[in-house]
Parts: C-alpha cells; sequence; structure tokens
C-alpha cells in the first residue's frame, strides 16, 4: 500500500540521507553526496533489460534503484557498514526509498570480504562504487567481487597520484584522505587497471576522462577550503570509473 504524502516526507526528512532519491510525490531526499554528477560519469549501459545487477556497498540505494529503473530482471542490493550505525548510517533510507518506489529490489547484508559465488551466485553486472578506498586489502576485495561478477564490473573510486606512470597505491593509516579514517587506499589508475586484469577481467576501460592540470589544481583548492586537505595531497587525488569485463 503506498505511504500517504505527509507521512513519505516526515519519514524522510527524520532520516540522514547519502543519496538524493527520488520517492515519488514530489519528495527527493537530501543526500549529501553529490551522487548525480557521479552517476553521470559512469556510463552504465542506458538498459540493463534482463540483466542481472549486484550493487556492493549500495547504502540508501541509489545505484540499485538506477538499475532497477534501467530494466534489470533483478537487483540486489549489499552492504554492512553503512546499515549498521557506528558514524556510517543506518539501513532506514535504503527501505523507506525501497517502500516508497514499489521497489523490488533485494538486499543482502555482507562484507566484501565474504562474497563468493556460493553465498550470493554470480551477476551480469556488478556495481563496486565509492568502495574500493574504503578497504584495508584491496586486492584481495577485487578477486570477491570478480567471484561474483559474471560480465560487467562497474568500479568508481577515489584515485590518487594521479600522473604517476607506474600503478602504485597510496595507503592512508590515519586520515589523510578527507580526514575520514574509514579510508584506507587510493590507488592510481594504472593500478586499478592492473588489479582488475589480475583478478581476471580481459577487458578494462576507464570511462572518465584524463584531467587537465587546471581542473586538478581548481579540485584541490575547492578541498582545501572545505579544509580536509593540503593543497600538495589534493592535487594528485581525483576520483575515476572504469567497465571491467571478463
Ligand atoms: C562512500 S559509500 C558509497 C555508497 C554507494 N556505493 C555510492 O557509490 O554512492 C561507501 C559504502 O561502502 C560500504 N563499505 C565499506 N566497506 C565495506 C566492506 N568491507 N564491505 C561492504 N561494504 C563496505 C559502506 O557501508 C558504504 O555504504
Amino acid at each position: 500500500m503506498a505511504i500517504p504524502r505527509s507521512d513519505l516526507a516526515a519519514r524522510a526528512a527524520a532520516l540522514r540521507w547519502y543519496h538524493s532519491i527520488d520517492l515519488g510525490d514530489g519528495i527527493v531526499t537530501t543526500g549529501v553526496d553529490d551522487t548525480l554528477v557521479r552517476l553521470a560519469q559512469l556510463d552504465l549501459p542506458a538498459s540493463l533489460a534482463g540483466r542481472t545487477v549486484l550493487d556492493i556497498g549500495a547504502w540508501d540505494g541509489f545505484f540499485s534503484f538506477e538499475a532497477e529503473r534501467r530494466g534489470a530482471s533483478r537487483v540486489v542490493a549489499a552492504d554492512h557498514y553503512s546499515w549498521h550505525g557506528g558514524g556510517w548510517g543506518t539501513k532506514a533510507g535504503f527501505e523507506l526509498a525501497r517502500d516508497a518506489r514499489g521497489s523490488r529490489v533485494e538486499d543482502v547484508d555482507i562484507d566484501v570480504m565474504d562474497l563468493s559465488p556460493e553465498r550470493l551466485g554470480t551477476f551480469d553486472v556488478v556495481f563496486f562504487l565509492g568502495v574500493l578506498y574504503h578497504l584495508r586489502h584491496p586486492l584481495a576485495a577485487l578477486e570477491r567481487v570478480a567471484s561474483v561478477t559474471r560480465d560487467l564490473l562497474v568500479v568508481e573510486t577515489v584515485v590518487d597520484m594521479v600522473g604517476i606512470a607506474r600503478p602504485a597505491i597510496a595507503f592512508y593509516p590515519e586520515r589523510e584522505l578527507n580526514d575520514d579514517p574509514t579510508n584506507w587506499c587510493g590507488p592510481n589508475v594504472p593500478a586499478v587497471d592492473a588489479m582488475l586484469r589480475s583478478v581476471g577481467f580481459s577487458r578494462v576501460r576507464t570511462v572518465t576522462p584524463q584531467r587537465s592540470a587546471i581542473y586538478r589544481g581548481a579540485r584541490a583548492l575547492v578541498h582545501v577550503m572545505r579544509g580536509k586537505n593540503t593543497l600538495r595531497l589534493a592535487y594528485r587525488q581525483d576520483r575515476a570509473a572504469f567497465h571491467a569485463h571478463k
């Protein structure tokens, strides 16, 4: 049964949102993330008709609902940390959005390191968006992610050491990235590419453009003004997206 509009608006307003999600009836949640900007950079297939999709680290579920909107036959949203409080958030946003949208997205509570075909099966398309840099063991995690991917893996991540040609990964033992202790690693683009090939993807394409020095300088200044980074570190950081095919 549809949630009455006034009730939906009040319940949405009472939650802290990561994603801005259209709940219908003119209600859009007020997420802190620039999700639409990131979506535009992912180059997702316009149609996912008939495809099964796993969204790892789904949080409020924006990208799961987007896969459903694009016609996926089955979508599973997987997460753990942000669904259990402790500074990250809760699952209440995902559940409210799913109800409000009349969505059939399934959910599974699982850590990336526990993903396996035995636990979850395999999926035509897997989203791994905004998660890699939170992991202490990025290559081991990508092995788990590859094990549940049948065809296409879409990865979006913070990248660091931009401009260095050799594969390299910055390590954040403290709060070096965005003053956030849950960030552990910043691979550069060649490192993400090489890790994806090393875990079994035969074709890897970086779908975000290479940025100019002016763009990177301006981006770094914004980060410095937000008070979360030094100019020297921020200039080497960016975000990038990849399509990897088996
Ligand atoms: C920055 S948010 C990204 C959310 C969403 N995927 C997006 O791109 O907007 C990082 C997400 O990764 C999840 N996450 C972090 N470490 C994880 C792990 N080891 N296993 C599963 N999820 C993890 C968090 O719970 C959180 O939902």
